[in-house]
């Protein structure tokens, strides 16, 4: 089975010309926002330290302003200069980076992030993108990346060029296209905690993984919003979204997997990793196409099945 969070380097995508990621490097140093691939979903980046390039992010998307982003940086090195990395997260960013795993962590009080990152919490995410093109226009950057997927906010997260345009279009100068994503879910958000760790946003990683490492999952009550992004409504297809369906009605739009043959399939061989793969591209074919519903088919929760059913739950919400 593929695994998702170790890429194949077959699977990089097309060539990126040198020169295209030398612009958007230079585009991005210079305050403007860029869309890039990583192997999760396509992510809008500015410089993180710039707070108006990352007001560029907040306002080409739409996004409320206490949605908080990740901060893109190549390495745990790269991470200890803005959150203090304990022996817990340093096991995971030694085991699962590069890779779909952010993590939330105690803010640096002399960070060079510009506020809006963090919209005010004591906290910030940060993750060590896989994606060949990610990790050279990171490399050629003067600062971390802040970059929330490139979609207009609420609705489906892109895994193509295509789609970021389909929801962005003129709001973003420069779309970098390195082919589709990989994993096609958004990474897994881990926060670590005084005491033990929780899941704030199943991904492509599993829990099980982060358990093996860290031991189970410990829900300490959290204050506030802990992850303000994740609101009940959220990759809003458009559409209305019936769930566990075995036929589609009439006027429906199905998403098939496994023997649940659909008018799209997510994957025929009830392959999961593949299905996390396809899901927003088929959620993009379904608001594109003539019926007026959506229905998908069960998806089985385990490992990245969780993720999967997360997403849909909001997408129907
Ligand atoms: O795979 C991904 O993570 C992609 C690619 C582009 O890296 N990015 C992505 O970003 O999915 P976005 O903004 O769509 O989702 C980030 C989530 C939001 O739900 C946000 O609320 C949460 O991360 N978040 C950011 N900073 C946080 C913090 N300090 N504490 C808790 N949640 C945080
Ligand atoms: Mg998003």
């Amino acid at each position: 089975m593929k695994d998702a969070t170790h890429p194949d380097p077959q699977d990089a995508g097309p060539a990126i010309p040198d020169a295209v990621i030398a612009e958007a490097a230079a585009r991005l140093d210079n305050g403007e926002i860029v869309a890039l691939p990583t192997e999760t979903v396509y992510g809008l980046a500015a410089r993180a330290d710039d707070a108006e390039a990352v007001a560029r992010i907040y306002a080409a998307k739409g996004r409320p302003s206490f949605n908080p982003l990740i901060v893109h940086v190549l390495d745990q090195e790269g991470a200890r200069r803005l959150v203090h990395v304990g022996h817990r997260a340093a096991l995971l960013m030694k085991r699962f980076w590069p890779g779909p795993l952010t993590l939330v962590l105690p803010a640096r009080d002399a960070s060079p992030l510009a506020p809006a990152v963090r919209a005010g919490l004591p906290t910030v995410a940060v993750r060590s993108p896989a994606h060949p093109v990610m990790r050279a226009v990171l490399a050629r950057c003067a600062a971390p990346l802040a970059a929330p997927s490139a979609n207009r906010s609420g609705g489906v997260s892109p895994t193509c060029a295509a789609h970021v345009r389909d929801s962005l279009g003129e709001n973003v100068p420069m779309v970098v296209d390195g082919g589709p994503t990989r994993a096609g879910l958004e990474s897994t958000i881990v926060a670590i905690r005084d005491q033990g760790w929780s899941m704030l946003r199943p991904g492509p990683l599993t829990g099980d993984a982060i358990a093996a490492l860290l031991g189970p999952e410990r829900n300490e009550s959290c204050t506030g919003i802990e992850a303000p992004g994740q609101l009940s409504s959220h990759y809003a297809p458009g559409k209305p979204v019936r769930l566990n369906a075995l036929h589609a009605e009439a006027g429906e739009f199905l998403i098939g997997f496994g023997t649940v043959r659909g008018d799209f399939d997510l994957s025929e061989k009830g392959d999961l990793v593949e299905a996390g793969s396809r899901l927003y591209d088929a959620l993009h074919r379904a608001t594109h196409a003539p019926e007026e519903r959506i229905a998908v088919a069960p998806i089985p929760s385990g490992g990245i099945g969780a993720a999967i059913n997360d997403r849909l739950r909001r997408a129907a919400f």
